[in-house]
C-alpha cells in the first residue's frame, strides 16, 4: 500500500458550504503545519458557487488558524498551503462537470501515480448524483492499490434502513466498500478514542465492567444552541437521525461492546457490530420526544424551533429525544441505557455516566441493612465535551473525629493535566485516517444497517402515528417527561 508520503490530489465537494470551510479546510491545514500531508499535494474545491481561484483562498483563509504554527512563521505558512488550493465551478450531476474537473486535476497533478481522495460535503440529496458524475468521468482509480482512491461521506447515511441499504448499494457502484469511509465526526474525538483505552487498558474498569456491578448507564448529548440557520437540513431528518442513530449508538456501542482480540480495524468494527446487533430496538413505548418553544436566556429572548422560517410552522420535527435501550448479552442483561439527546437545552455536554450498584451488605449504612442510608454507589463520568474529563466519583471519610462520608471526585480534567498539548480537532484525526488507509474509526457497511436496526422501527411508529412532540422552553431542561422515563427504569438526574 502507498504510504501517506505518496502524491496526492483532494477534492472537496461543495467546498463553498459550511463544513469545508469551517472544519475540512481548517484541518487540512492544521495537517499540513504539522507535517502531516505529503510533500506533493493539491486541494480542489468543486461546488456550483462562480469564485475564481483568489476568491476561494481567501474563503478559507477566514477560518484557518495559527494553533500549530504560531508567530510571524503562520502567514507563511498559510499562504503556502493556499497556493496549493483550487477551485472549479460545477453542477453536481454533470458529467462535463467532472470531465472538466479531471482535466483540471490532470493539469495539476505532476507525476504519474497520485493518490485521490474525494470528501462529499454536500446534501444528502446529490449525494448520488455526484458519485456518479465522479465515476462517469473516470476519476475513480479501481485498484485497491497504487494509485488509490477513496471516497469521504457524511452523515446522514439515509433516513431508515431501506433509504441506507439503497444509497450504499448505489455508491457501491462506484466505490468499493474499502474505498468508502463514512464518517462519524464524534469518532474523532479525544475522549471517544480514548474510550478503549480506558476500558481494556486499565484493570480497575473491565472486571466490574457488567451487570453484576452496573445498574444503569446515561448517555447525554444537550446543545444550548437552535439550530443555528440550518433548520431546513435538519427539520428533514430530527434529533433522532442527527445524533442518536450516529453519534450515542457509536459511543455506546464503543463503552460496551467485548474486547476485540487486537487493535485490528476489522477486529474493532466486529466487535461494535456483534454489540449492536444485541441491541434490542428502540421502541415508542421507552421513548419521549420535544420540541423546543420560545424562551428566554439570561435575559435574551429565543426563538422556538416553529419559528424558524426555515421551518415549517407545523413542523413536528422532534429537536429532543429520550430513549431507553437494552442490550441482551451476558454481559448486560436487564441494565437500562438511558440515551438522551437535545438542542435548545439549558446547557452544552456529551457524557457518558456509569452508575455502579450499590455495596452489598456495607458497613457504613447507619442505620445497617437501611439501603436508603446507605453511602451513594460510586459513578464513573466520561465526559466527552465541553472540557474532556474522566471523573469517578468514590465514597470517602470526611477528616475528623466524627465519621461522616461524602462522595468525592477522582478527576482527570484534561485542561489541567494535558494543558501543554493541543488537542486536535475531531477531523484533524479522521482525515489522516484516511490519508493513511485506516478505517478503524470509519462506519462499515453492516454497522451502519445494525445501527438503522436500534431506530428504524421507532422512527416509523412516531412518523406512521404523528407523534406530536412535547413542548419545553428554549434553554430548559427539556421536558420533564423526560426525567420521569429514566426515573421508571431506576436513572436518576445527573
Ligand atoms: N456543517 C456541519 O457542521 C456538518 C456536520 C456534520 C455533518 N455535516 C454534513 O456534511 C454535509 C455538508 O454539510 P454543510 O453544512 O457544508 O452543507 P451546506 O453548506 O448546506 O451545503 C454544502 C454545499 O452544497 C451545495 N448545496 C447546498 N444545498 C444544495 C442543494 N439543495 N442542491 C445542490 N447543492 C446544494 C452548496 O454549494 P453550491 O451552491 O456552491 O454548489 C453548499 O455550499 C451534509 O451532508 C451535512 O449533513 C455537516
Amino acid at each position: 500500500m502507498p504510504s501517506a508520503s505518496d502524491p496526492v490530489t483532494i477534492v472537496v465537494i461543495g467546498a463553498s458550504g459550511d463544513l469545508a470551510r469551517k472544519k475540512i479546510f481548517p484541518a487540512l491545514f492544521a495537517l499540513y503545519a504539522q507535517g502531516f500531508l505529503p510533500p506533493d499535494f493539491r486541494i480542489v474545491g468543486f461546488a456550483r458557487s462562480a469564485m475564481d481561484h483568489p476568491t476561494f483562498r481567501t474563503r478559507i483563509m477566514e477560518h484557518l488558524t495559527c494553533r500549530y504554527v504560531p508567530g510571524e512563521r503562520c502567514a507563511d505558512r498559510m499562504q503556502e498551503f493556499l497556493s496549493r488550493c483550487w477551485y472549479r465551478v460545477g453542477d453536481y450531476g454533470s458529467m462535463d462537470a467532472f470531465l472538466g474537473l479531471y482535466e483540471m486535476i490532470r493539469e495539476l497533478e505532476a507525476g504519474p501515480v497520485t493518490n485521490r481522495l474525494f470528501y462529499l460535503a454536500i446534501p444528502p440529496s446529490v449525494f448520488l448524483s455526484t458519485a456518479r458524475s465522479i465515476g462517469n468521468a473516470g476519476l475513480v482509480a479501481c485498484e485497491a492499490s497504487s494509485p488509490w482512491s477513496r471516497v469521504v461521506i457524511e452523515k446522514p447515511f439515509g433516513n431508515d434502513r431501506e433509504s441506507s441499504d439503497l444509497l450504499v448499494q448505489e455508491l457501491g457502484h462506484v466505490f468499493t466498500e474499502d474505498q468508502t469511509y463514512r464518517i462519524d465526526h464524534y469518532l474523532g474525538k479525544e475522549m471517544i478514542q480514548n474510550l478503549m483505552v480506558l476500558r481494556f487498558a486499565n484493570q480497575v474498569f473491565e472486571p466490574l465492567w457488567n451487570r453484576r456491578y452496573i445498574d444503569h448507564v446515561s448517555i447525554t448529548w444537550a446543545e444550548n444552541l437552535t439550530t443555528e440557520g440550518r433548520g431546513g437540513y435538519f427539520d428533514g431528518f430530527g434529533i433522532i437521525r442527527d445524533v442518536m442513530q450516529n453519534h450515542l449508538l457509536q459511543m455506546l456501542a464503543l463503552a460496551t461492546m467485548e474486547c476485540p482480540a487486537d487493535l485490528n480495524p476489522t477486529h474493532v468494527r466486529d466487535a461494535k457490530v456483534q454489540l449492536l446487533k444485541a441491541i434490542e430496538p428502540a421502541s415508542i413505548d421507552r421513548a419521549v420526544f420535544g420540541q423546543y418553544g420560545p424562551g428566554q436566556v439570561d435575559g435574551r429572548a429565543f426563538l422556538g424551533y416553529r419559528d424558524d422560517p426555515t421551518v415549517p410552522p407545523v413542523s413536528r420535527t422532534p429537536t429532543y429525544a429520550a430513549v431507553v435501550l437494552h442490550i441482551h448479552n451476558e454481559r448486560w442483561k436487564g441494565v437500562p441505557f438511558f440515551l438522551c439527546a437535545g438542542k435548545g437545552l439549558s446547557v452544552r455536554r456529551t457524557e457518558i455516566r456509569i452508575r455502579y450498584k450499590v455495596v452489598k451488605n456495607n458497613p457504613f449504612c447507619r442505620p445497617l441493612n437501611c439501603p436508603s442510608a446507605c453511602p451513594p454507589a460510586n459513578e464513573l463520568v466520561i465526559r466527552v465535551q465541553p472540557d474532556e474529563a474522566v471523573i469517578l466519583k468514590v465514597v470517602n471519610k470526611v477528616p475528623g473525629l466524627e465519621l461522616t462520608m461524602e462522595p468525592q471526585a477522582l478527576d482527570l480534567l484534561y485542561h489541567d493535566t494535558f494543558h501543554q498539548l493541543l488537542i486536535p480537532d475531531a477531523y484533524e484525526r479522521l482525515l489522516l485516517d484516511v490519508l493513511q488507509g485506516d478505517r478503524s474509526l470509519f462506519i462499515r457497511r453492516d454497522e451502519l444497517a445494525a445501527a438503522w436496526d436500534v431506530f428504524t422501527p421507532l422512527l416509523h411508529a412516531m412518523e406512521t402515528q404523528t407523534v406530536e412532540p412535547i413542548h419545553y422552553a428554549f434553554g430548559s431542561d427539556g421536558p420533564p417527561e423526560g426525567l420521569a422515563l429514566a426515573e421508571q427504569f431506576g436513572i436518576g438526574p445527573a
